[in-house]
């Protein structure tokens, strides 16, 4: 049997179209301009808006990107949603997805690792290839971390922004796509960046609520000195795993937290920052999008040709980072998007609309015909009973 790589051959990526500025927060908190972007790099990042969630922002993202690798949905295998912040903490956002898409024969799960999900969500799509077990995977960021913030924390609530991206892998023979991951977490430090309340540890109630324990929190200085190390460790490490040295990296596209840290990791790559993506000061972090939205921008700008080695990494709660080596496979034409291309995806997006209003409308049908029965021990089979 040939080897099997998993090759990108479709992005996209949504943003909410609300901005809200560093003058805005400095409207809301103790905060100016000039601190947030002197500390961090930001200077806008967006809020979703009220119908929006991680799971109708990652549709938006996985159609563009099943636009551009011209695939339809129902050939997907599996969706993989890399997020933290899921729709329901119970009934997983991948599942939402693939709902909304009409993926009507993939599998779909969730994957938390803080903000190294996506980069972690690459290395699992890639492996279902490797193995044979998929030959089409949609991998999405989507995080709206807007509503997991305490808005009176200037600590915090001028760091995030909320928005997705999404690639699709796809099974080829060439070797090129993603050529080595690196993973790695220690949970000795899940506390330094955490929500405490909420969980099975400590279930939601009034008091976790009026103690505001349902919301990040993060010792910063702990968290940046981590950062630099697992980023600048891990990039190392995926790219002696792929045979290559750093000189060899086209394109380092870093998890998207704070200038400081990416340059700071760059450094310790003896990177040029004209080799580093950097798109942190217009989104914020975006968590589990914060990679993928880089990586649609970085094509977009022309940033990564044919033959091209990129490095993504990831770090953040856990705390977790991830690391993976990928060669781009495609050439630039395949971003191109003929008319009848998008006119396709609305009509499987129209599709995708009525075929979950059909599957919901039959559910509903069909729990009022059967009534719910439960066996008690009066219902044994009449030929087992003495
Ligand atoms: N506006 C104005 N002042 C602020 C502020 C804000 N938004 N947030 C904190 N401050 C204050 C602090 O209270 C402190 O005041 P003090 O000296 O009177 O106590 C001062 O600014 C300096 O704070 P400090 O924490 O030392 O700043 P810093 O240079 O370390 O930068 C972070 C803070 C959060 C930007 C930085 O630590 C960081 O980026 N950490 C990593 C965070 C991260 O990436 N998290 C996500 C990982 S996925």
């Amino acid at each position: 049997m040939t080897q099997a790589y998993a090759q990108i051959v479709g992005w996209g990526r949504y943003v909410p179209s609300r901005i809200l500025t560093n003058h805005d927060l400095a409207q809301m908190v103790d905060t100016s301009d000039e601190w947030i972007r002197s500390r961090t790099g930001i200077l806008e990042r967006r809020m979703a808006g009220p119908k929006e969630s991680s799971s109708t922002m990652g549709a938006r993202a996985a159609m563009a990107a099943l636009e551009v690798a011209d695939l339809a949905p129902s050939r997907l295998d599996l969706i993989i949603c890399a997020t933290i912040t899921p729709d329901y903490p119970l009934a997983a956002t991948a599942s939402l997805i693939q709902d909304a898409i009409g993926a009507t024969h993939a599998g779909a799960f969730d994957l938390n690792a803080g903000c190294s999900s996506f980069v972690y969500a690459i290395s699992v799509g890639a492996q279902y290839i490797a193995s044979g077990a998929a030959r089409n995977v949609l991998i999405v960021g989507a995080d709206t971390i807007s509503r997991i913030l305490d808005w009176t924390d200037r600590a915090t609530c001028v760091l995030f922004g909320d928005g997705a991206g999404a690639v699709v892998l796809r099974m080829s023979e060439h070797p090129t796509g993603v050529l080595h991951c690196v993973l790695g977490s220690d949970g000795s430090g899940a506390e330094s960046l955490y929500i405490p309340a909420g969980g099975s540890r400590l279930p939601a109630s009034a008091e976790t609520i009026q103690a505001k324990q349902h919301f990040v929190k993060m010792d910063g200085h702990e968290v940046f000195r981590f950062a630099v190390t697992a980023m600048s460790q891990a990039a190392t490490q995926a790219i002696a795993g792929a045979g290559l040295k750093p000189d060899d990296i086209d394109l380092f596209i870093p998890h998207q937290a704070n200038v400081r840290i990416i340059q700071s990791a760059a450094r310790a790559l003896r990177l040029p920052m004209e080799r580093v993506f950097v798109n942190v000061d217009r989104y914020g972090n975006t968590s589990s999008a914060s990679v993928p939205l880089a990586l649609c921008e970085a094509v977009e700008q022309g940033r990564l040709r044919q033959g091209d080695r990129l490095v993504m990494v990831g770090f953040g709660a856990g705390l977790t980072w991830a690391a993976a080596v990928v060669q781009w496979g495609v050439p630039a034409s395949a971003a191109r998007r003929p008319w009848w291309r998008t006119l396709v995806q609305k009509v499987w997006g129209q599709q995708a609309i009525v075929g979950s209003a059909i599957r919901r409308g039959r559910r509903r049908i069909s729990a009022m015909r059967v009534p719910t029965v439960i066996p008690t021990d009066d219902d044994e089979e009449p030929s087992r009973k003495r």
